[in-house]
């Protein structure tokens, strides 16, 4: 561990923003991964969602267009250099007037609720307390509220996978499916 990322809230597993360039390309659409199309269907106008681990925004933006004008993304990050460029980039999008950023530390989100929706995308595998964690979103969405849950194919072997899907479900959810996304795995969840 460098002394950059002891200083890093959550430490040496966070993916710092320096690092996080590809997350925001169009590389990354071209590779498959259409926010449009792996949130198609989960967003409703004037829903309240949380994108949890927004990094630079990638899922933030396209979030906001779907819940609209009434609607709120709460965008949630430990990095204050990620909130930014979410910022900056919302703000050039015209989005800002429907996101929050908000600042969390490892140990609390920040944020109550309710909400609709809770996206949790490529972050999981970098939280130190997963128990704790998923306990937090049960607490934080309304009764029926959806949770998808993504990792990287790349960094999170299938047994670690399924063992975070186990705690999720005994934090009070249950299983809807499996949507395919590219080099990811994922499973789309209900609050009990
Ligand atoms: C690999 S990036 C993914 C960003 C975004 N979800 C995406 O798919 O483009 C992981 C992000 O999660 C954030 N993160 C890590 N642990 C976190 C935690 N416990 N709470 C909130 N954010 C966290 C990191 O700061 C980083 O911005």
């Amino acid at each position: 561990m460098n002394d950059a990322d002891k200083s890093m809230p959550g430490g040496d597993r966070v993916c710092p923003a320096g690092r996080a360039g590809w997350l925001s390309t169009s590389l990354r659409r071209m590779l498959g991964q259409n926010p449009e199309t792996i949130l198609r269907g989960l967003i409703g106008p004037g829903e309240t969602v949380v994108d949890i681990g927004c990094g630079p925004g990638f899922f933030t933006l396209p979030l906001a267009r779907m819940v609209g004008e009434k609607g709120c993304v709460v965008a949630v990050d430990l990095q204050e250099a990620m909130l930014e460029k979410m910022r900056l980039r919302a703000a050039a999008a015209g989005l800002l007037p429907r996101i929050r950023p908000q600042l969390c530390t490892p140990m609390s989100l920040g944020f109550g609720g309710p909400a609709d929706f809770a996206l949790a995308f490529y972050m999981v595998h970098e939280v130190p307390d997963v128990v704790r964690f998923m306990d937090e979103i049960h607490g934080l969405l309304k009764e029926r509220g959806r949770l998808l849950l993504v990792e990287p194919k790349f960094h999170v072997r299938a047994a670690k996978f399924w063992k975070t899907v186990e705690i999720t479900w005994k934090a009070g959810f249950t299983l809807l499916s499996e949507p395919r996304i590219t080099l990811s795995r994922a499973v789309l969840f209900e609050r009990v």
